[in-house]
């Protein structure tokens, strides 16, 4: 079934000097409007605002009828993770352009039927990567030093200035699994302290600093003196600290998982930590986590000595949320203004360069149209008909599809455009059409 084609959205870009006057249908930037949801950080409107957008803030999340009305005039939505973005409200929504969710995951936004009306998703998957860094840093000394066991107690008026247990952290080993965004950042952290770090990944990385990678998770556990897991959640990450892990560790040796709850099986710590075998952890993450505040909290391993609990925290700094606003509003406004998808989780990712084509010492400013379409045969056969047909002078042509849809582009002359951008709206499967001008 054809999905409706949305309003013609012609404007022009940031990148305004020297270019070509604005043809009389182009669509001032201070139309388009950019609705921020949940609080998203200040920064983020700050910068939206200075390139001329109308941006319009709510700090709170919307539902319902709220939010199929705010959304019905939207150019853009700006959502954390509370906003549930389903098909009806895209249907409502007959001008967004893109979505940003200003966190990590994208769940609460059906990006398949936003892919199919050709609307890219962006995120912000690694803006608080040195939040959490430095989260697992804290906890290292924490652990080795007893830290909230020990402060706990004094608040209860416990005096105990034992030192038995308590480690300095230079010369230890820790043992980092994953050595992605964050795995590196500790690595480079922890080195600057004083540590040795063995890392194990399931690809060879550049190890950095003094950094080593081990071959197996074995060797790694049978040699650390702390063990940070920093891996994603997936099947093979699924319980990858079990007992049969939790016995090669080092007798005496701390867990921490900051990384996803499922990657650690909780019954199997909490006897490893009642043995004595393990003797502390640090837990961000768990299997099952609370909705919200105010809902209870349960686990094995609560009640258990030298165990720090953090409620899904890692990445919750102030630093982080400017970021991640700094970050994605980027990726809209890149979109928005030149059209390019890179960072989208959903649809085919197009890096463009800037409009602008150099001809001797003359700029010359291209026109580009995007165009969405469904990933069937023959649709490029048919738009290359037409700017054959038209003789239309193509200065460059970009294509990207995804097992859906097909994202292609192209930069044209001025005088071309008008023309072809009426034509391609003609092709069939196509999704939509936006020029910029
Ligand atoms: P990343 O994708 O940059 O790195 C993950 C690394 O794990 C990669 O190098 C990958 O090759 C490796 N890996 C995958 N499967 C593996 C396996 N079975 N064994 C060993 N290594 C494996 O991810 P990033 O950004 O470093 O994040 C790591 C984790 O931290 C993710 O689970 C993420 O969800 C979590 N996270 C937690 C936060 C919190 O608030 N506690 C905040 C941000 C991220």
């Amino acid at each position: 079934m054809a999905l409706p084609h949305p309003a013609p959205l012609r404007h022009p870009t940031a990148l305004e000097s020297g270019a070509t006057k604005a043809s009389p249908t182009s669509f001032p930037k201070d139309r388009i409007k950019i609705l921020l949801l949940e609080g998203v950080h200040p920064r983020g409107a700050d910068i939206l605002r200075a390139e001329g957008f109308h941006v319009e803030c709510h700090a709170k999340a919307l539902e319902g009828d709220a939010l199929l009305r705010a959304a019905s005039d939207a150019h853009v939505i700006g959502i954390r993770s509370k906003t549930t973005i389903t098909p009806e409200v895209l249907a409502a929504a007959p001008r967004l352009l893109t979505i940003g969710c200003f966190c990590i995951g994208t769940n609460q936004v059906c990006t398949r039927e936003a892919c199919d009306r050709g609307i890219p998703v962006f995120n912000s998957p690694f803006s608080n990567t040195r939040s959490v860094a430095e989260l697992t840093i804290a906890e290292v000394i924490s652990l080795n030093r007893s830290l909230v066991e020990k402060s706990v107690g004094l608040h209860r008026g416990d005096w105990d200035k034992s030192a038995t247990g308590a480690h300095e952290i230079r010369g230890r080993t820790l043992g980092i699994v994953g050595y992605g965004h964050i795995g590196s950042q500790v690595s480079v952290l922890a080195e600057a302290m004083g540590m040795r770090v063995l890392f194990y990944d399931v690809v060879p990385k550049l190890a950095l600093g003094n950094a080593k990678q081990v071959r197996t998770l074995g060797e790694l556990l049978a040699e650390s003196d702390t063990v940070t897991l920093h891996v994603p959640a997936t099947s093979s990450t699924d319980n990858l600290i079990g007992r049969g892990q939790i016995a090669q560790m080092r007798p005496g040796a701390f867990l921490i998982n900051n990384a996803r709850g499922t990657v650690v099986d909780l019954d199997a710590l909490a006897d490893g930590l009642r043995s004595g075998r393990i003797a502390g952890a640090a837990l961000d993450v768990f299997p099952v986590e609370p909705a919200g505040k105010g809902d209870s909290f349960v686990s094995p391993v609560q009640g258990l000595k030298n165990v720090i609990l953090t409620p899904h925290i890692g990445g919750s700094t102030e630093e982080a949320q400017e970021s991640i606003a700094v970050d994605v509003v980027g990726k809209l406004a890149r979109f928005v203004n030149n059209g390019s998808t890179t960072g989208s989780v959903n649809v085919p990712e197009v890096d463009l360069p800037e409009q602008v084509r150099t001809d001797g010492q003359i700029e010359h400013r291209t026109h580009r149209i995007l165009h969405f379409h469904r990933n069937v045969p023959g649709v490029l056969g048919h738009i290359n008909a037409i700017t054959a047909e038209l003789g239309v002078n193509v200065n460059a042509q970009y294509l990207r599809t995804n097992e859906q849809i097909g994202y292609v582009v192209l930069d044209v002359d001025p005088s071309d455009a008008p023309s072809l951008d009426d034509r391609l709206r003609t092709v069939s499967d196509t999704i939509r059409v936006r020029a910029l001008w």
